[in-house]
């Protein structure tokens, strides 16, 4: 049974790699837990209650000695020497921008797993620390801005007079830019949008967004779901869209990157100086380079017109009970596919394309960068209209004759069967015409609603039945027997079914 070690995060982070809830996952599988005294405190974890679940609570050195060490942020070289030969370092690496880093732990003789290259497929979503990250730092990026911006979000109309809703620009609609544009129209901001993956528009307007499309004659799609570098054509439409919008906008959240390359300028001074005083602009690009002129990387900046530029790199860890359970959710479902027979043991296996992506150094030999993985951020391909095979249609004469051969016969039952026979007989007729053309005329989707609706004919159906029951003909009984059956399961499945349409527009928590 291996030891994990989970340790106190240096200074700046306020996240811890795993919690109470996840310690007891990490228990079942089969390992000891060992976290470091006070780890868990800026997260409002105290000692007691990873004691409760299950773990033991001891020094630094006994969590950076254990046989596999969490972290969240990358450890610095001091910590390094502490790591057992042999021993497993998962966390956040960087391995594309800190050779360095790989270099030492190499030397150290371990094997370490880096949480951000867990690949993009749908496979390892529950492992992506860099989606469930960047959800909370686009949540807690709108609510940096209304602590700045210091005005409602929402338009209101009062006694005391009428207040305009701000009006927010989110530049890039990745996982980030998606949630500061929920989080910003669910605060009753306007919000507008920009990417360069034109496939985001329907996302953009499902979350509240109006998403703004720089056209150009060059086509924005890419390949892997992810942006390229864009072309001179779209920057200089997008520029002039971003100047229109600087002079318009309150806030401006910017989340644009490209993997592998710098993030792109998008907001210039001159922009920033063509906003109105008390703006607010958050820059969640600031780490890799920013995407907008002035802005600062960790700092507040006040510009000499008043907007307000942040540059924070540290939007997860402002909300940090949340964010370490996300990531140490992250982590144990990491440790669930290293321990397939939940025995305490963890096992690389190279074949599975997650476990060798992640797996940065191992056993003192540098195993980045992995092999390419066909990411599943691509953007459907439109599939090939099919060609329908052609709906015969019934030729005018044969039309002609099935209507003269029905009215013969609806002539022939009324005239010749016996009274009250040929009444009713009319109304069945006329039930099912008008019927045919009122349902035919709904659309599909529609079918199961008008259905759950159609309860109140089931259950005419159920009376009349229930009336024929007594009859003294056997046939007339078992007839109504089966009418009662059938049309009570209609009446409860159209209940059922009503219920559960009803559950889809409730929120969880009710
Ligand atoms: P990211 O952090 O690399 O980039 C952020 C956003 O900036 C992207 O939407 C990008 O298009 C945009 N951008 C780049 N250049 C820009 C420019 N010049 N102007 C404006 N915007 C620009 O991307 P992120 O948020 O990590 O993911 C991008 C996409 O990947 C997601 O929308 C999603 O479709 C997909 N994805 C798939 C996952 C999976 O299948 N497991 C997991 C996470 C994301």
């Amino acid at each position: 049974m291996s030891l994990i070690g989970v340790i106190k995060e240096q200074q700046a982070e306020s996240r811890v790699a795993a919690t109470p809830e996840t310690v007891k996952v990490i228990v079942s599988l089969g390992y000891e837990v060992l976290v470091e005294s006070g780890a868990g405190l800026k997260a409002s974890f105290p000692d007691a209650a990873y004691v409760a679940a299950g773990a033991k609570i001891g020094s630094a050195d006994a969590a950076w000695g254990a046989d596999i060490v969490l972290t969240v942020s990358a450890p610095a070289d001091a910590e390094i020497k502490k790591l057992k030969k042999s021993a497993v370092l998962v966390g956040v690496l960087s391995p594309a921008l800190k050779p360095e880093l790989l270099s030492a732990l190499a030397a150290q003789g371990v094997t370490a797993l880096a949480m951000d290259a867990v690949p993009r497929i749908s496979r390892a979503q529950s492992m992506d620390v860099l989606s469930s990250m960047a959800n909370i730092a686009g949540y807690r990026a709108v609510i940096e801005a209304a602590h700045e911006f210091g005005r409602f979000f929402t338009g209101q109309v009062t006694a005391a007079g009428k207040v305009a809703p701000a009006k927010v620009l989110v530049a890039g609609a990745g996982v980030a830019g998606l949630a500061a544009i929920g989080s910003a129209s669910s605060l009753g901001a306007i919000v507008r949008a920009t990417d360069p993956r034109p496939e985001v528009a329907d996302q953009v307007k499902s979350i509240g967004g109006e998403y703004l499309l720089v056209e150009v004659e060059e086509k924005m799609e890419s390949s892997d779901g992810y942006a390229k570098e864009t072309g001179k054509a779209y920057d200089q439409r997008a520029a002039e869209i971003y100047s229109e919008q600087a002079a318009d906008v309150d806030i401006i959240i910017t989340t644009a990157l490209i993997p592998g390359r710098p993030a792109p300028k998008l907001i210039t001074a001159e922009d920033v100086a063509l906003m109105k005083p008390g703006s607010v602009i958050v820059d969640m690009a600031a780490a890799q380079g920013g995407n907008v002129a002035g802005s600062v990387a960790g700092q507040k900046v006040v510009t000499a017109n008043g907007v307000t530029i942040l540059g924070y790199t540290d939007l997860p860890s402002r909300l940090p009970a949340q964010s370490s359970q996300l990531y140490g959710t992250n982590l144990v479902n990491l440790l669930k596919l290293l321990t397939p027979a939940k025995d305490g043991k963890a096992v690389i296996d190279f074949e599975d394309v997650v476990q060798r992506s992640v797996t940065v150094v191992q056993d003192g030999a540098i195993t980045w960068p992995p092999p390419p993985v066909q990411v599943s951020a691509a953007p459907v391909a439109k599939a090939e209209p099919v060609a329908m095979p052609e709906k015969k249609t019934m030729s005018l004469r044969t039309r002609a004759a099935l209507i003269a051969a029905g009215m013969a016969a609806l002539f022939a039952v009324v005239s010749l069967a016996p009274a009250p026979l040929p009444q009713h007989f009319l109304v069945l007729m006329l039930s099912v015409v008008i019927g045919f053309y009122v349902i035919g005329k709904v659309h599909h989707a529609l079918h199961t609603p008008l259905m759950s609706v159609t309860n109140a004919i089931s259950g005419i159906v159920v009376v009349a039945a229930i009336l024929q029951i007594n009859d003294t003909n056997l046939l007339v009984q078992i007839l109504a027997a089966v009418g009662i059956l059938l049309a009570s399961i209609n009446v409860f499945g159209g209940f059922a079914v009503t219920s559960r349409m009803l559950k889809m527009f409730t929120r969880g928590d009710k």
